[in-house]
Parts: C-alpha cells; structure tokens; sequence
C-alpha cells in the first residue's frame, strides 16, 4: 500500500516533489455501541486497514485534493481562504473542515499543500472511513506546521468537525481511538473524564473477524441522529427523579427502580440498552484480561441483541450474519459501528477460520444474493508518520 501510495501522488502530482506519507487507521469496535454519547465505556481497537495520504507543501494557498477512492472526482482544487462546506466535495469536505477549524483556532497553516490519498479501508461499512480522513489530515497538519496538538485535543477537534461542519452528531469513540490507539491493544476508553487504559489483545488462538455485510443505509445518519435525541429525552425524564449527568451514571439495579418513569416504550428500550451496555462493556474488560474470551463473546452476543431489540439500529442482514456466525464457529457475533448496515466483528478460533469464512460467504449469498466480505481485524497504532 505505501508504495502504492507513493505511486498515486506521483501520478497526479508529479515526480519531482517527496512527498511525506501518513496512515490513519479505521477502527472496530468490540463492545460498548451507542454509548460513548450516554456517558459510558467503550471498547474499540484501531485497524491496520485504513487510510494513506502523501503530502507536500505548496509555496501558494492552494490545496490541491485527490483520492485514488473517489478517483472520478479527479482533483478538487481548493483555497486555504475558502473552506465553507460545498456538497459537491463530497469526501474532501472532511478534510476542509479539519483545517478550517485548525485556522479558526488560529494554528500557522501557512501555505497551501497537495495531498493524495488512497486506502483499503471499505467506505460506509461502519468501521469509520471519515474519522480515519479526518485524523489523517489533522495529524499531517500537525506533524508539517508544528502545531503541537496533543493527540486527546486532535480527536476532540475532528470529533467537532464531524459535529458541526459534517452534520453527524457522532460521540468521541471514533475519533479517539484513531488518534491514540496501539497496535496489539483494545483501549478501554470512559468517555466522560476520557481516561483511557489499554488492553491487550493477546489471545493467540483466536482472532477477532470483520463481516462487512455490505449494506448501506442511506439514513444512518437521520436514524443516528434521532438516536441521540431520544436518549437525550430519556435523560432529561430520568433526572427529575435521581441526580444523574449522563444515562450511563446509572447501574442495572437502579435502572430497575428509575426506569419505569419512562412511561413510553421507545425511551424505556433506549435507555435500557444504554445501562446494560455499559455494565456488559465494564465487565467485559475484565473478561478479556482474565483471558475468558467465552464470557467475552458472551457479551457480544447480549450486546447485539440488545441493540437489534431494544436501540432498533440493526438491520435483518446484520441479524442474519450473527445467527449464522454463531452456528459456523464463533463464539461472540455482534454488529459494529453505528449499524443499520455495515459490519459484524466475531470471535473465532484460529483453526475454525477457513470453514467459518466459507460457510457465512455461501449462507449470506444464498439469503441475500450480496458477496459479503472478511476480514481478520488486525490492531494496529493510531494515526502516524510512515517511511516506506
Ligand atoms: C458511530 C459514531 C460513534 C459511536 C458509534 C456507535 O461510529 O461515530 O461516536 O456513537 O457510532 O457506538
């Protein structure tokens, strides 16, 4: 991929300049979904498939944009003086938004820049495609201007970013990890106080597999959105009568009590997954360190059917993958991201990864005719410089 890299700037750039090549991981989440904007843990690891960028500094204020993945696009020519949102830039409207943020904030970007970006990370399959771009050209900003962001405030400014210039009211999950994650580690991150611990992922005979069930859902972000919302509406019943800052601040047992002030249905299920979720995440933390990856999957498997049943942002195919996973050899099967779509991650051992790939790519294809893809989730560092 890095030469690859070096190879697609070259060709829309030209050969004479040397360009510096970054790489920002995508990121899966093992446990702990649609909790990071409740007040709760969550459980990611940053991908070893990605996002590639090589970048070189212009003398002018032009930024000059291309990606190999959108390559019909062809170069999107922009001015450090104009970075309001456009439609028509599609991804690159990413990439602006960082860096108009970091003048807002008065950082020295003092001339424009040609960036090429290519990557093998799918887009729209839930494993966070825009973060990666985000920190990428954050961390290239960064590393080229001497701009010494700590790497906790670059991900709160993509997280920004992807709030108010994109429009996706996401929560910090994504962005964290991708800036601060370590290869062979899941970071256990609680997202209020945002302390975060590593955790090993040093289980050498199974592996963490990615289903990518290759549906997309044009209203993931109106569904997410929503989400939120009711969430929020929850929250705000709730404490009238116990003291809580966030949905997560409550445990099962007081759920038990307090949740049935939530007198309609949709809230009561929301905030109900909320709790469970991130008691499941906690314990789930001391499940991987004990080496019980049983208990772990376990977990998942709770984790997915509560948010099929009870948040509603799964979808038949993300069901199906899970059933049939647990029937083909894994031993923990939920979806991953922000659903309705995209992928399922899975716990299978090493020896029973050929027959389980095989047997979920032939059972989803003759249920829904789509060729789903697969692949082992590998952990790798959050968003860096690379030589080649
Ligand atoms: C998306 C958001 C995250 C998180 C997940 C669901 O990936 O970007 O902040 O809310 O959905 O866990």
């Amino acid at each position: 991929m890095k030469k690859q890299m070096l190879a697609v700037y070259k060709k829309v750039f030209g050969e004479e300049s040397n360009p510096r090549l970054f790489f920002s991981p995508g990121r899966v989440n093992l446990i702990g979904e649609h909790i990071d904007y409740n007040g709760g843990f969550v459980f990611p690891c940053a991908l070893s498939i990605g996002t590639y960028g090589a970048i070189s500094l212009r003398n002018d204020r032009l930024i000059r944009l291309y990606s190999e993945n959108f390559a019909t696009s062809g170069v999107i020519s922009i001015s450090l003086d104009d970075l309001e949102y456009q439609k028509s830039h599609t991804w690159a409207n990413y990439l602006k938004g960082v860096i108009r943020e970091l003048l807002l904030e008065h950082k020295p970007i003092l001339s424009g820049f040609n960036i090429a970006i290519d990557g093998d990370l799918p887009c729209g399959a839930g494993l966070s495609s825009s973060a990666s771009i985000e920190l990428l050209v954050a961390v290239m900003m960064n590393d080229l201007f001497c701009l010494n962001i700590p790497r906790k405030d670059l991900a709160l400014l993509c997280k920004k970013v992807e709030n108010e210039y994109i429009g996706v009211n996401c929560g910090i999950m994504d962005q964290f990890v991708i800036a601060l994650g370590k290869a062979k580690n899941a970071l256990l991150l609680d997202c209020v106080s945002l302390d975060y611990t590593f955790v090993p992922l040093n289980h050498p005979k199974y592996a963490f597999v990615i289903v990518n069930s290759k549906v997309k859902r044009g209203l993931v972000d109106s569904k997410y959105n929503e989400r939120r919302r009711e969430c929020e509406t929850a929250k705000k019943i709730l404490q009238k009568y116990i003291p809580i800052s966030e949905l997560c601040d409550l445990n099962e047992e007081q759920f038990q009590n307090y949740g049935l002030f939530l007198i309609d249905p949709v809230l009561y299920r929301r905030a109900k997954h909320a709790v469970t979720e991130n008691a499941r995440t906690i314990n789930a933390n001391h499940q991987l360190l004990a080496g019980d990856l049983h208990a772990f999957g376990e977990a998942m498997i709770a984790s997915h059917w509560s948010l099929s049943d009870d948040f509603e942002v799964s979808c038949p195919e993300l069901d199906f993958l899970v059933k049939i996973a647990l029937l083909n050899g894994s031993i923990g099967s939920r979806m991953t991201g922000a659903g309705f779509g995209g992928c399922t991650i899975n716990i299978v051992k090493n020896t029973d990864i050929d027959y389980f790939k095989s047997s979920i790519i032939t059972q989803y294809k003759d249920m829904y005719g789509i060729d789903a893809e697969i692949y082992i989730a590998q952990s790798s560092d959050g968003t860096k410089e690379i030589t080649i």
